[in-house]
């Protein structure tokens, strides 16, 4: 007798009037038409049933403070840099803690069961990577919550720097970071990459570092994060999140940094929303996009995953904890228009980020993880085109969420009553 039985879905690789039968928490056979004795049955009826989100970059220490101790004024990173330097010395352990716990919630309702957050290193009391520490206990049966050691005020830059990140490490952080250009120089940058990449090849660390989060075309820490990456043979263990500078970047030299990540085995993270917000701040008109070369990206072989980076924060005021609206934004912005690129976008929030955080038993396939996701849309690109509910949300075959289809209920003068949720199969 199997734990569960769900039958007539549809997958997101167009497959269609598929069964999913779960035993024992995981996937024991994918097939079409299966039927079979099981504890609880669930008809699909024709909907999409998708792995569970994945949100490849957040930084929930800051999650949901926006308005503490005050709103950020220009809208710029820097100036939301430096309102989360006037936040630090507020915070408390329980309150931090409250709000990260809060926004998984949120996070779960809106079948987003895996998380890589960043997480600031540069205080010297370590307080904000004990509470995340506690909230990755705390959550761990129900999302996989992994923590990023991010010196957010620079590793060379801020006294400590080093030590600190190295000392987070020590607790139980799973990933090196950086952020190579917000270092003194272009050279203290690129010896910022240097050393912490030296530093997770001697402690067997992924790493992921915030990188030319600018739109200076002249910032190229991607560059050497990449050499580094092919002189430790650490392909496939490296991201390099938001890459901005790419936006704005020479064409000729993007034709030779392109394999050069592709061959580093270099992933690239993109933060649509909140790079169409931060970048292009110091442009009149024509106002860039700041976005990073998405479909190019992925066009040279380069896994690209789409991050939702911050929600309710000092540098943005918006989102839910939604990866759709994150994939929503990002095929506007790259103009990723076709049926194939819209898959793409939906690719990276679900199995390309899944890739970046190196997940184990992700995916729809037989002795995956049963962590899957029915959604109210017949495909990936509807699904994106509603930010389609979430009506079930399981993991490892336990049902976590569910909400109400988002139905309309029409009362039209001159018609029957009817009802609609805006579905065009694409
Ligand atoms: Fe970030």
């Amino acid at each position: 007798m199997l734990d569960l039985l769900i039958t007539n879905a549809t997958l997101p690789d167009g497959r269609t009037g598929m069964s999913i039968a779960v035993q024992g928490g995981r996937i024991a056979e994918v097939t079409a038409g299966l039927d079979a004795p099981a504890h609880e049955k669930l008809d699909a009826q024709g909907l999409l049933l998708a792995p569970h989100f994945v949100d490849p970059h957040f930084h929930m220490d800051a999650t949901l403070s926006y308005g503490l101790p005050r709103v950020n004024q220009s809208g710029t990173l820097l100036e939301g840099i430096a309102l989360w330097g006037e936040l630090k010395p507020l915070l408390t352990a329980d309150a931090l803690i409250e709000r990260a716990l809060a926004y998984c919630d949120w996070a779960v309702a809106k079948g987003l069961l895996a998380v890589r957050s960043h997480v600031d290193t540069s205080d010297p009391s370590l307080l904000a990577v004990d509470a995340l520490l506690e909230v990755k206990r705390k959550v761990g049966p129900y999302l996989d919550l992994q923590l990023v050691a991010f010196p957010q005020d620079g590793v060379l830059r801020s006294p400590g720097g080093v030590e600190n990140l190295e000392r987070a490490l020590d607790k139980g952080v799973d990933v090196v970071g950086g952020i190579p250009h917000f270092e003194r120089t272009m050279a203290d940058g690129a010896a910022s990459v240097k050393l912490l990449m030296e530093l997770a090849a001697e402690r067997g660390k992924l790493v992921d570092m915030h990188c030319d989060e600018s739109d200076d075309p002249l910032s190229r820490h991607i560059e050497t994060l990449s050499a580094e990456t092919w002189r430790l043979g650490m392909q496939g263990r490296v991201t390099g999140s938001h890459c901005t500078s790419m936006h704005s970047m020479d064409n000729y030299y993007v034709s030779k940094l392109l394999p050069l990540i592709a061959q580093s085995g270099v992933s690239v993270v993109s933060n649509p929303l909140i790079n169409i917000t931060l970048q292009g701040r110091h442009d009149t008109y024509p106002k860039r996009r700041g976005m990073t070369r998405v479909p190019e990206l992925m066009a040279a072989g380069v896994n690209v995953a789409f991050g939702h980076d911050c929600v309710m924060d000092p540098w943005y005021g918006m989102g839910s904890g939604d990866m759709l609206e994150v994939a929503h934004m990002g095929l506007h912005v790259a103009q990723m228009t076709s049926q194939a690129g819209i898959r793409q976008c939906f690719d990276a929030v679900t199995t390309n980020a899944a890739r970046v955080m190196h997940l184990e038993g992700y995916g729809l396939e037989a002795g995956c993880d049963a962590s899957f996701v029915l959604l109210q849309a017949r495909d990936p690109v509807e699904a994106i085109r509603l930010r389609a509910t979430r009506l079930k949300v399981f993991r490892k075959g336990r049902l976590l969420a569910e909400t109400p289809a988002a139905t309309a209920a029409l009362h039209l003068p001159g018609r029957a009553q009817a009802t609609s949720w805006m579905s065009r199969s694409s």
